[in-house]
């Protein structure tokens, strides 16, 4: 090869060259440009999906926030229906008491002259026996007839246990009126007993022996409680729910594991109320019956939660106690169990309430 040539292939390579260097370094700009573009989409593409990341977190409580807030207003609703139903049936039983009240208050008050009357009736009868000791043959037949000597020893008595059962009635028409007396918005300082006595009253039918069931003892031990601000209706109906779950509890364990015991105790109920401070008082619901197992005592005061079947149970009595309880008497109410040895759910109440107006009148439940 000539020289001339050498020289012209030189030229080409380094010509080559040359355009190969500047062919790299636009590539690398390229590589440059596109890594910053790379890094600008990779940083906007972090950023949306971290946007995204919270708005779905946003949009998750939210929805939970909705859920909480639609159960509330189902449970608010079925309490309110609750309340009312028991309301209704309140104005109900109130009426009926009252209209019952007239007549056994006659029929209560004439018993007492009656058993007067007829004692000297009898008095007088006793007289003309000794005065006229032979009576003619057709009195004497009608006095074997009658079986005088049985009626007259008889006639006292049924007057008696009439008396007794009208003096019952009374007591229940009492009791029903003390039980649906409706509450007004103010707070009346009233006596618990009353309250408990009544309740204790119309359920004695629950709680009496019958061919089915023996009896369920109660102990009552409340006579020294001091009048209490508060709803007196209200409490009443937690009473009546806590002493209708005891009973519940009783007669269950009674039909089912208990009759397998060999030493079979006597189903029991013991009240106990008592100042706690110069402050609160205390009432505790004791039943012997099955306990309560530990898996569900967070639940009891949830509402709608019941062991019970369809039917019998709306799991509403302890959710409506809870928040008469603690809601509207700034109280306590809370359970003590133990499994096989029964259940004690205990009341704490303040005894002045804030805010009763001070001309407030002293009520009795009664
Ligand atoms: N003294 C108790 N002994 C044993 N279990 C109890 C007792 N009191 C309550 N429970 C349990 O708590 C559950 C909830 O009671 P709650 O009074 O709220 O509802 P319920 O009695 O089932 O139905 P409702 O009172 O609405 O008729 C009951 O189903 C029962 O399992
Ligand atoms: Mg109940």
């Amino acid at each position: 090869m000539s020289n001339a040539e050498q020289s012209t292939d030189v030229k080409a390579l380094a010509k080559a060259n040359r355009i190969l260097q500047k062919k790299l370094q636009r590539s690398e700009r390229d590589r440059v440009l596109l890594e910053e573009t790379n890094e600008r989409r990779l940083a906007l593409l972090n950023s949306t999906i971290a946007q995204l990341q919270t708005s779905k977190q946003t949009l998750e409580e939210r929805t939970q926030a909705l859920e909480t807030a639609l159960s509330n207003v189902q449970q608010m609703q079925s309490q309110l229906i609750e309340a009312e139903k028991l309301s209704a049936l309140g104005v109900l039983v109130a009426g009926i008491a009252h209209e019952i009240n007239n007549p056994v208050s006659f029929v209560a008050g004439n018993i007492q002259p009656a058993q007067d009357y007829v004692q000297d009736l009898l008095g007088l009868l006793a007289l003309y026996q000794a005065d006229y000791p032979e009576p003619s043959e057709l009195i004497q037949d009608e006095i074997e007839a009658i079986d005088l000597e049985f009626l007259a020893e008889d006639l006292p008595k049924l007057l008696n246990s009439m008396e007794v059962g009208a003096e019952r009635i009374s007591e229940i028409v009492r009791s029903l009126r003390t039980f649906t007396r409706a509450d007004g918005d103010d707070f009346k300082t009233a006596d618990l007993q009353d309250g408990l006595d009544s309740t204790l009253l119309i359920l004695q039918h629950r709680l009496k022996a019958n061919a089915k069931q023996p009896e369920i003892k109660v102990v009552q031990d409340y006579a020294h409680l001091p009048p209490v601000d508060c709803h007196p209706g209200k409490l009443n109906q937690v009473f009546m729910n806590l002493f209708g779950n005891a009973i519940d509890a009783l007669r269950d364990w009674e039909a089912t594991d208990k009759l397998d015991i060999p030493d079979l105790q006597t189903s029991q109920i013991a009240v106990q109320a008592a100042p706690l401070s110069p402050e609160r008082v205390q009432i505790r619901i004791q039943d012997n019956g099955p306990g309560i197992p530990e898996a569900i005592r967070g639940k009891l005061f949830d509402p709608f939660f019941t062991t019970k079947p369809v039917g019998q149970g709306t799991g509403l009595g302890l959710a409506i106690s809870y928040q008469i309880i603690v809601e509207q008497h700034h109280g306590r109410l809370y359970c003590e169990s133990e499994l096989g040895a029964g259940t004690t759910f205990v009341i704490e109440l303040p005894i002045r309430q804030p805010k009763v107006p001070t001309a407030q009148v002293t009520a009795s439940l009664a």
